[in-house]
Parts: structure tokens; sequence; C-alpha cells
């Protein structure tokens, strides 16, 4: 048998092996082996390209070792390698101005080959050392080329297999918080009716306490726990991703701006706040005050990180995310997109916190201190906005959070937020349909006392009914989204068409129904968010009235 049918036959039981590889390490193992066996040379090392350096993952043979060291491109034979794209043979090292031979001189190395591992854009090279010069014969290179093109299939499939588990991970996280979501909104959806009721009734009865009442302080403190108790729901319908949204083209350089003194404020002396504006930064569609949520989330848990004080980066760019990444990442579309991060110099998280921080209630903090909401609502606002969230952090070393959203295409179309002026009375006619039956009265009541003349009903066809017996104008319907049989969209459109110049109104206390017919609500439609409360009602019910059409 000739050298070179011996070295295909070694060459072909490495390929088996490299086919049942696992891990890069095992690859690793196996190639520098068999690149000495094939060759017979004094020492074999294993190069991955890691962006613009060659990383010289193992090595065998070289004293003083370079396992683990990482070189310029150009500054090594590897390099040179992998830019060519083509195997470098080197008989007498010292003549060749391709090789660095003070690095050289400590070793035994006299001759060289070097091969990268795929020809179109390597990932990494193969070399093999002799200890004597000695030119590499043709076989040889071709025997170690033919070992490289093995190794890069068996790099692409660690590589498959890697991305594969990551997306497995990221599903059952997500399948995870998904289920927790649809149980905390749901809870939290009839737990808004609830809190209408109390709230508004605190409110009524409170105005309708003479001034100076004793009880009044009495009804203040129920006030004041149902706005308490309404947050948290607020922030448990963030998380699930049932909050009504009014999402505008923003651009997330001017809402970060925007932030800056209060986060100062809130972040203490002790905590340098740096702001890094990305140039010519893409719009996003988002709701800005939840976005600003978002902010105030992060950098709270930021300062927390960070009690002796530390740095805080908010940095916006624009980044293109590609097939590759959004192969091993969930949810995400290749494409254009605006990065926020934030980054601090804090504690960071062991891994099984890290694993969790998105689960609502979930706190490492005292009792008392924190409720665990606040990356709950992170995720379910950025989620709800079409992006994702991206968390890097190592115990001692601090955190950054990388949120993704996906550029906006239309023109920034900015509407000046509308604000609407004191709660105003009216005598119009107002409609107003719930079947949740506390619910409707509180509305009534507010209305019939601002002076309007309530009409009720409290489904469709009821609905349909009153608009249809009463004799005079309709000024106002104000419907529910959600009931039963009839939606309020369809209520809205049948009472429309008998009656034109009726103008609608929503009331929107979000569940799976209304994500899945409405999903995110078209900003122009008017709407008013439970828990309703007298004064925004009263609010937005005379901007709708007075709206023209
Ligand atoms: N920047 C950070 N550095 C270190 N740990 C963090 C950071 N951000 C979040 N965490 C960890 O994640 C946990 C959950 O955070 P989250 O904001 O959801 O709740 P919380 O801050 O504990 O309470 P809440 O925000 O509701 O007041 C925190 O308790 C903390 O352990
Ligand atoms: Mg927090």
């Amino acid at each position: 048998m000739d050298d070179h049918t011996r070295g295909m036959e070694k060459l072909v039981g490495v390929v088996q092996e490299l086919s049942r590889t696992r891990t890069l390490e095992e690859i690793q193992v196996i190639v520098r082996r068999a690149a000495r066996e094939l060759t017979g040379a004094d020492g074999a090392t294993f190069v991955l390209r890691d962006g613009d350096k060659c990383f010289y993952a193992d090595e065998d043979a070289i004293a003083p070792l370079w396992k683990g060291m990482r070189f310029p491109m150009s500054a090594c034979i590897s390099g040179w390698a992998m830019l060519n794209a083509r195997a470098a043979i080197v008989e007498d090292i010292y003549a060749d101005d391709r090789i660095p031979v003070d690095a050289y001189r400590p070793t035994f190395v006299k001759s060289l080959a070097m091969v990268p591992i795929r020809t179109i854009d390597p990932i990494g090279a193969i070399g093999n050392y002799w200890a004597t010069r000695r030119m590499p014969t043709e076989n040889e290179v071709r025997l170690l080329q033919v070992l490289a093109d093995s190794t890069s299939i068996a790099i692409e499939n660690v590589q498959a297999q890697r991305a594969r588990v990551a997306i497995e991970q990221q599903l059952q996280q997500s399948q995870k918080i998904e289920a927790i979501g649809r149980l905390a909104g749901g809870v939290a959806h009839d737990f808004n009716n609830i809190l209408s009721v109390i709230i508004s009734y605190a409110e009524l009865v409170r105005g309708a306490l003479p001034e100076g009442d004793p009880i009044r302080a009495d009804v203040d403190e129920i006030w004041t726990a149902g706005k308490r108790a309404s947050q948290l729901t607020q922030q448990l319908l963030a998380f699930s991703r049932k909050q009504s949204l009014a999402p505008r083209v923003i651009d997330l350089n001017e809402t970060c701006g925007g932030m800056e003194k209060m986060m100062r404020r809130l972040l203490g002396a002790d905590v340098e706040l740096t702001l890094l504006r990305g140039v010519d930064l893409g719009t996003i569609l988002a709701d800005p005050g939840q976005i600003e949520q978002v902010l105030m989330n992060l950098a709270v848990n930021a300062r927390d990180a960070m009690p002796s004080g530390g740095k805080l980066t908010i940095e916006t760019k624009n980044v293109e995310l590609d097939e590759a990444y959004a192969k091993t990442h969930l949810d995400v579309r290749a494409g254009p997109h605006v990065q926020l991060a934030v980054t601090d110099t804090g504690v960071g998280m062991e891994r099984d916190v890290l694993a969790r921080i998105f689960e609502p209630f979930f706190t490492t903090k005292e009792e008392g201190k924190g409720t665990g909401l606040g990356l709950a609502t992170v995720f379910g606002i950025v989620k709800q906005s079409g992006g994702h969230v991206w968390v890097y952090s190592e115990p001692g070393h601090g955190t950054t959070f990388k949120i993704y959203f996906p550029r906006s295409e239309s023109a920034a179309a900015r509407e000046a937020a509308r604000n609407t002026a004191e709660p105003a009375r009216g005598d119009e006619t107002v409609l107003v349909v719930d079947d949740d039956d506390q619910v409707r009265a509180v509305a009534c009541a507010v209305l019939r006392r601002s002076g309007y003349v309530v009409l009720e009903a409290s489904n469709g066809g009821e609905a349909l009914l009153v608009s249809e017996k009463h004799g005079a104008t309709i000024d106002l319907l104000l419907t529910d989204v959600i009931l039963p049989r009839m939606s309020g969209r369809e209520i809205a459109e049948r009472v429309v068409a008998m009656r034109p110049a009726i103008k609608v109104l929503f009331m929107s206390g979000y569940s799976d129904e209304a994500t899945r017919q409405h999903g995110v609500l078209d900003s122009r439609v008017p709407f008013v968010e439970k828990p309703i409360t007298p004064d925004s009602l009263r609010a937005k019910v005379r901007a709708v009235l007075d709206a023209k059409r």
C-alpha cells in the first residue's frame, strides 16, 4: 500500500469519527491527532477565526504553548491561510517573511503546512509542524485539506445542533411565560372591572361628602388602595400583553432624551448615566408611554444592582439582524431593527436567577422591596411592540439588556399628543353598553351627574333595540369591546348604520378575544381604558363629542 492509499484509509476512519462528534472540543482532539498521524508531523495546531483574530484553540507541540491566545489575522500564518483561502506551505520558516519568526524561535518548528478550514469564507485553520526541515509533500497537503473539509462539516453540524438546542430552550421558556401570562391576564382582566367599580364609587362618595367631613379621609384611603391595586393589574396586563396600546411612530433618542432628567434623579449621584444616541436612528412603532416604562423599570433595577454606585449606559443604534441570528433566536425576523441597550456595572446575576427574571412576581429583593413585576412588564411591552429582549449578565460584572424593535417603515408622522382639558360636562345623549352591571352603572352614574342624558343596554341586542326605539338624537355610543354574542365593534357598526351621525367610544378591558380581533387598538379608534375613572371617562366623552369628523 502506498502512502496515499494508507493516508486515505486513515482519513475515512477520521471522517466517521468526526461525524459522531457533539462538541467543538471533541472535534479539536480528533483533528489534531489525525493531522499528526496523517503526515507524521511533530506537532499540530487548531486555529479558529474569531472576528479579525486567529484564536489558537488548541496546539500541542510548541513550547511555550500558544493555546488560548489570539493574534491578529495579519500577524500569523494561520491568518494568512484564512485570508488567502489557501494552504501555506513553508519548507524553511526562517526564510519566509509571512512567518513572525521571533514567535517561533523558542519552538522546535522548522517547517510547516497550514490549511484553511473551508475554502470559501474560512472559519479556521489546521497546521502541521515539523522539527526537521523538510518540504511538506503534495500528498500530505492534500490529506490535510480533506481533513479540513471534513472538519468544516463537523463544525457546522455542531453549530446547527447548538442552535437547535438554544431554540428549544427558548421555546420552553416562552411557553412557560405564556402560560403564566394567560393566567395573570385573566385574573387582571376581571380584577380591573371590580376596581373600576371601587375607585369610581369612592370618587362619587367623596364628591358627595361636604368639605371637612371626617369620612372623606376614609374614602380617600379606599381610593388610594384601589389605585394601587389598579396599577398592579396594569402591570399584569402589560405582562400578559393584553394592555391597550396607543402605538405611534417614535424616535427612541427622543424618548430616552426626554427621560434623562428623571432618570438622573432616580439613579442618584453615585450612578453615572451615559446616553449614547445612535446617529440617523430609525423610528419604531410603539407606545411612547410604555417605552418610558420600560426604561424606568430597567433603570430602577440597575440602580438596585449598584448599591455603592457605578455606571449606567443607555445606547441606541440601528442594527441589521441577519438570518443566522433569526435562526438561533425565537420569534426574531431578520431585517432592520433599532437596538436599545441598557448596561449597568452592578452585581450581575447567577444563571438560575437569569432564567427566571421575566416571570411575574419573581424577585430576589427582600420582602416589601420588590414585587417582581418590573421585568415581566418590560417583557410584555416589548413583545407587544413586536420586539424582543436579550439579557447578558455575569455575576460581579454587571448586566446588559438588549431590546430590539423592528424599524418602522412609515415616515415619522408624529401626532401631537392631544391633551384633553378639564373634565367637562355635557347635555348630549349617550348610549352605554356593558354587560357588567356594576361597570355600566358606574359609567351611567358618572355621565348622568355630569349632565348627560343616558340610555343603557347590557348587550348588543338591547343596544340595537334602544337605538331603534329612541325617537331623538343619540350623540354617542359608549361600548365595551368584549361582550357576549355581539362584540363592541359589531354593535358600533350596526348602530352607526342606523344613526350615521353617532360617535363611538370604546371601553377597553383587554382579553384574549380583543387581542385576536383587534390586535393593538388602532390609535384612531377612541377608547377609554379600564379601570375607568370618572375623570377619565368625562374627559374622554367630552373629547370624542367635540372632535370633528
Ligand atoms: N440590572 C440588574 N442587575 C442584577 N439583577 C437584576 C437586574 N435587573 C433585574 N435583576 C434581578 O431580577 C429580579 C426581577 O426583576 P424585576 O424588575 O422583575 O423585579 P424587582 O426589581 O425585584 O421588583 P419590581 O421591579 O417589581 O419592584 C430582581 O429581583 C433581580 O434579582
Ligand atoms: Mg424591578
